[in-house]
């Protein structure tokens, strides 16, 4: 009988193509993928150390994971992943775990787990320069066979005060664009109609062999070229490195949708200067202007700290007037949180207290909601472009999709399934979703 592999992913979708990446791994090893940990030989936690909640529920699943343990003796039990990396050996002292491995080890996976026995956990926390697991093609987990992503670089080279993504995940490494496409290309020959390329600075992707140098305006376009009804969209952009050659190529092809992820973090300068984001304000609503000539249309999203250390009320009102001038059509909201080890940690006391980085945070969600609300208003009217997900998850009588700009549409479906391309016409919103029909 065949051997299972049970794997929870935490954190952001660059965790979903590397448990994807774990899986492909253990097929060969004879591993079957399971999604119910009662039948795992193991059970992994991929998982996030982003902000400290993200850390505290992984370990609230430790104990879930340790009673499957108890009742069926001999399950592996895993922490794999940016957790694994940042607590290292802290993690197998807990005798909780018995397999501990870092984001650019999982190659080294099945052989750790022949090192295991009672009482004796394995652990690897090496990171690599050099490792982007170009070679191996991930066993796709996405419900739907419609939309798929790719990670087209590890790493980040920026150094932001409060981030703790550099410790975990190493220095910044760009994958061979020959591997990328082919993997874009054998995702359509399969079927799915969109691809995500994922790197923690996308603008930053740069591949050199011999004379020849690919940065990503040349890799979008190189993916974009495959077919004219394969949509490609990537994440994430710094506002430091967003460039007028990648918005130009953009512009250029139908199928890139216009959607761009501009994490701001403040609007204070001052804030900026800190978190060391290299950026302005001005330089920020500068590339957004810039943005909107270009592509007008383009949904612009962000991400967004409140509280961060010494942070003022002068301050925060300086992110809540950026988030209306900006217009953001959606916006990831965090409170400040302290991350061990970084920059920030070492130099700047957290001293903005909870209560007032809860308040802060609820401001800015209540403006964003309005604004979310508003661009979905100023799109009542217009008709985009949706690829069909499947069933709506309020009303399954109901289709859903994105358009282009990444806004999700729901509308009654004509005998159409996920994957197929509609026109809809949009009648009505909520803050959260466009309502329309099809139109033919
Ligand atoms: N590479 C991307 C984002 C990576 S992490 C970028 O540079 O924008 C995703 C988001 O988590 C960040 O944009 C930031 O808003 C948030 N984040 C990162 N560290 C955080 C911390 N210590 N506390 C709160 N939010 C944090
Ligand atoms: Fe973290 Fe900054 Fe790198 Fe983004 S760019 S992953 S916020 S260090
Ligand atoms: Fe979290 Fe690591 Fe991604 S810290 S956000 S899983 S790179």
């Amino acid at each position: 009988m065949d051997k299972k592999i049970y794997i929870e992913t935490y954190g952001c979708q660059m965790n979903v193509v590397d448990s994807e990446v774990i899986f492909s791994i253990m097929r060969k090893e004879g591993y079957e993928r399971t999604a119910t940990m009662e039948d795992a030989d193991i059970i992994l936690a991929n998982t996030c150390s982003v902000r400290d909640n993200a850390e505290q529920r992984i370990w609230g699943r430790l104990e879930v994971f340790r009673k499957q343990k108890e009742s069926r003796p001999g399950v592996i039990v895993g922490i794999v992943g940016c957790m694994a990396e940042r607590l290292k050996d802290n993690l197998t002292k807990t005798g909780k775990v018995d397999l501990v491995a870092g984001p650019d080890t999982y190659r080294t996976i099945p052989d750790m787990i022949k090192e295991i026995s009672p009482g004796n956990p394995a652990i690897n926390v090496l990171l690599s320069r050099e490792e982007t697991y170009a070679d191996i093609l991930p066993v796709r987990t996405d419900k739907n066979g419609v939309s798929a992503f790719i990670s087209i670089m590890r790493g980040c080279n920026n150094v932001c005060s409060y981030c703790v993504v550099p410790y975990t995940r190493g220095a910044e490494r760009s994958r061979d664009p020959e591997t990328i496409i082919a993997e874009a290309r054998d995702i359509f020959s399969k079927g799915y109609k969109e691809v995500t390329l994922l790197g923690q600075n996308v603008d930053s992707y740069l591949w050199k062999d011999g004379d020849r140098v690919v940065d990503f305006p040349a890799l979008l376009d190189a993916v974009a070229r495959i077919d004219p009804s394969l949509r490609v969209r990537f994440a994430t952009n710094h506002p430091k490195d967003i460039s007028d050659s990648l918005i130009e190529t953009m512009a250029a092809h139908e199928n890139i949708c216009d959607h761009i992820h501009l994490p701001v973090q403040s609007g204070s300068d001052r804030m900026l200067e800190k978190m060391r984001r290299r950026y302005t304000r001005e330089w920020y609503m500068e590339r957004v202007r810039k943005i909107r000539e270009v592509l007008p249309g383009c949904g612009i999203t962000t991400d967004v700290i409140a509280g961060f250390c010494s942070e003022t009320e002068e301050d925060h009102q300086a992110t809540l007037s950026l988030f209306k001038e900006a217009a953001f059509d959606y916006a990831y909201m965090f409170c400040y949180s302290e991350r061990p080890g970084t920059i920030a940690a070492r130099n700047y006391p957290d001293d903005v207290p909870q209560e007032v980085k809860t308040r802060r945070l609820n401001e800015i969600i209540e403006l964003q909601n309005q604004l979310s609300l508003q661009s979905n208003r100023g799109d009542v009217g217009k008709t985009f472009e949706v690829l069909v997900e499947g069933p709506s998850k309020r009303n399954p009588e109901e289709l859903c999709g994105r358009t282009g700009s990444d806004k999700m549409c729901v509308f009654p479906g004509r005998g159409h399934k996920a994957g197929d391309y509609v026109l809809v016409k949009i009648g009505d919103c909520t803050s959260a979703t466009l309502l329309g029909t099809i139109v033919e």
